[in-house]
């Protein structure tokens, strides 16, 4: 295996750098006890926190989990409002998770279309851990890779605007710099992305960053999922062979 961290656990895995989740499954596993989904996103954050703590302790460098995609504000007014809800509430007792855990936090997506001071809450807690040196968890909330894309495009095509850019610079933009455009700028890329409840979507999620990315799909719903899962995931990941599009070495 190839561009993996040096990390080994105690059971000889090698510890992926990068994980990103795609969390999926609170909505069906409220509907199934006949609870409002309201409650699924409530476990699914209780879930998240052992998650983050899990990847902390395990060596993970980053953990980068798909919080609320660009879609999702199509959802009812009552599961939007929830959602914020929630999310308002989770932010501070976030900060005590990273800090807890000596984790940065940092948010990627398109911050403006929230509330002022969910805004101003996503800045606190990005400041309040920026000190932490261990794993940086990553959030993508209001993120759609595609967006994400546009957005790097328009930032790029301004600054080359403003600095009068010949078309002769423009023509020699790499894919490095450009990627230095992107809401995960200065990350690596992720290794695996763990995609929980079945669905074999990648729903505008982290597209650029994944070309070489495996992929691992539990059915387990995102409420359910813990650090047994996890770990099958990291065992499933070890035993592939990453070419990224060269041939299998002898
Ligand atoms: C996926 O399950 C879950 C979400 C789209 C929301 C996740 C939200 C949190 C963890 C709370 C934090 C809040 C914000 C706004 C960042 P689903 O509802 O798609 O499940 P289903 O497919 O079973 O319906």
């Amino acid at each position: 295996m190839e561009n993996v961290n040096d990390i080994i656990d105690n059971e000889g895995r090698s510890i992926p750098d990068h994980i990103a989740i795609i969390l999926d499954g609170n909505g069906r596993w409220a509907q199934r006890r006949g609870l409002p989904r309201a409650m699924g996103h409530k476990q699914g954050c209780e879930t998240l926190e052992t998650i983050i703590g899990d990847c902390a302790k395990l060596g993970v460098k980053y953990l980068t989990v798909y919080g609320f995609s660009t879609e999702n504000w199509k959802r009812s007014e009552e599961e939007v409002g929830a959602l914020m809800k929630l999310f308002r509430f989770y932010m501070v007792k976030l900060v005590k998770v990273a800090n807890e855990h000596n984790v940065r936090l940092r948010m990627i997506g398109e911050k403006s279309r929230f509330a002022p001071d969910i805004q101003e809450g996503i800045t606190r807690l990005e400041n309040e851990t920026r000190d932490n040196t261990g794993m940086t968890f990553v959030f993508a909330v209001n993120y759609g890779s595609r967006d994400e894309i546009v957005r790097a495009i328009r930032k790029y095509t301004i600054e080359a605007l403003k600095s009068g850019k010949s078309e002769e610079e423009i023509e020699a933009l790499t894919e490095q710099e450009f990627a230095g455009y992107l809401d995960t700028a200065g990350m690596p890329d992720p290794d695996l992305v763990i995609r929980t409840s079945g669905e074999f979507r990648i729903s505008n999620y982290l597209l650029w960053q994944s070309a070489y990315t495996e992929y691992y799909i539990t059915p387990v719903l995102w409420p359910d999922f813990n650090k047994a899962e996890l770990l099958k995931a990291i065992d499933d990941f070890n035993g592939r062979e990453r070419r990224f599009g060269g041939r299998l070495k002898k």
